[in-house]
């Protein structure tokens, strides 16, 4: 995944079921193709594998189980979303937490397999500890901004600054974005000036009423 970054997570949204999520993947890649810029998208499991096959960008998968394959019913496994064209995967997002041995475990074979890693984290603290597991990314979104009004660049600009400065000093490996109540463009802007290398967010783009509008003001200070 390239920097700067901006990584749509459908979530569990019904504007994004289906064909419907094949149709917003498609309005990313070309918006993405046109304007030479990074778009990722994290759909539903279910659609992993066919979204992965109709776009040209990376797919991630919004979860794995930090499970080995074999008789694990109802599992995702790492394998499976490798298996399936995914390029990455959020792990720990606020809807879906991990404890850190299972962060740690899902981290280092995701790196086994080729797949990259954004891990989510709700402060400060999780953030440090998270990068010591060495994902690719740290994805900083407090939980109370998730699906609000009011970007985390505006409403808590600190934790972006902090947890970049605090990632550099524990793990300058690591890659800083930042997500919750991101909408446009001027929200990227803020959060690439706090030294975040780019965006997670879901809302604002899913349930627009043209998506391809809102993408284009997201991307408008990145390109
Ligand atoms: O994974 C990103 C998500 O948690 C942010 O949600 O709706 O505030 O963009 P939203």
């Amino acid at each position: 995944m390239k920097t700067p970054a901006i990584v749509l997570n459908f979530k569990a949204y019904t504007q994004v079921v289906g064909e419907k999520g094949i149709k917003l993947a498609k309005i990313c890649e070309n918006i993405a193709k046109e304007n030479r810029v990074e778009i990722v998208v994290a759909p539903q499991m279910v659609d992993l594998g066919v979204i992965a096959k109709s776009v040209e960008l990376p797919v991630f998968s919004q979860h794995v189980d930090p499970v080995e394959p074999g008789s694990r019913t109802g599992h995702t496994t790492p394998e499976s979303v490798k298996g399936a064209g995914g390029a990455g995967t959020l792990i720990n997002h606020s809807e879906m937490r991990m404890r850190i041995a299972d962060i740690d475990f899902a981290v280092e074979k995701c790196r086994q397999l080729g797949l990259e890693t954004i891990v989510c984290t709700n402060n400060l603290n999780v953030s440090k500890a998270c990068a010591l597991v060495n994902p690719d990314f740290i994805a900083v979104e407090p939980p109370e901004l998730i699906g609000g009004d009011v970007s985390v660049t505006t409403a808590n600009p600190e934790i972006v600054r902090n947890t970049v400065n605090a990632i550099k000093d524990i793990n300058p490996n690591v890659k800083v974005l930042c997500g919750a109540g991101v909408k446009n463009g001027k929200d990227v802007a803020k959060a690439l000036e706090l030294g975040a290398e780019g965006v997670l967010l879901a809302s604002g783009v899913v349930k627009a009423k043209n998506p391809k509008d809102v993408l284009m003001d997201l991307i408008s200070r990145i390109k």
